[in-house]
């Protein structure tokens, strides 16, 4: 059986106490939450420095498009536990309670210190989640080949064409010319 994986935006603080923001899957476990980053990552060594880090649930996809595109400038509010999105419909405070460490993905539990909702959820949106598919697939470009590469955007595309707002149009814009410079690289 696999975990089920909530797709969130994980904030930890830098060493100069600014927020830093990075997409991150989120697996609850019996009321905690485990976090899984792969080695090396800034999340991961300043969650260990800390011991704290927030969650922010979000449906402005277009936050996950940016951060894989070096948009990672998005605005903050500060928690009792950090900085959280000040998209974010909840969030999570979260402190860190246990270690599991591995050589390429150590999991870190947390428990959770403040859970609050400030915004409704307005549903589902099929841009939205095409826009995370997107995001997921571009973090991983240098992994794939043009053709699956080419074939998963065509299919996306369909959904942000029909049920897109300007925000998803934005951040799919930002894929499209991430791609673009991936092969120009390539190419070069
Ligand atoms: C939707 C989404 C989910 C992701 N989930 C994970 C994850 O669970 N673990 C991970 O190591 N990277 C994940 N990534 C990739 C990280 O965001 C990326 O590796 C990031 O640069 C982490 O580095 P940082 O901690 O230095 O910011 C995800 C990317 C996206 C777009």
């Amino acid at each position: 059986m696999n975990d089920v994986i909530y797709e969130a935006i994980v904030t930890t603080e830098r060493p100069d106490g600014t927020p830093h923001i990075t997409p991150l899957g989120i697996r609850w476990r019996e009321g905690q939450v485990v976090l899984m980053p792969f080695r090396p990552s800034s999340t991961l060594a300043q969650a260990l420095a800390t011991r704290r880090a927030v969650v922010s649930l979000i449906t402005d996809t277009r936050i996950m498009a940016g951060c894989v595109t070096g948009r990672r400038d998005w605005p903050c509010v500060p928690t009792a536990g950090g900085f959280r999105l000040a998209a974010a419909l909840r969030h999570l405070d979260l402190q860190l309670a246990r270690v599991d460490d591995d050589a390429q993905r150590p999991a870190l539990t947390f428990d959770v210190t403040a859970d609050q909702t400030h915004a409704p959820f307005a549903g589902l949106n099929r841009a939205q989640a095409a826009l995370l598919e997107g995001a997921v697939l571009v973090s991983r470009l240098h992994l794939l080949t043009p053709q699956k590469i080419d074939a998963e955007m065509a299919y996306l595309a369909i959904a942000i064409a029909k049920t897109a707002s300007d925000a998803e149009r934005e951040g799919w814009a930002w894929l499209q010319e991430a791609v673009t410079a991936h092969r120009q690289g390539q190419d070069a």
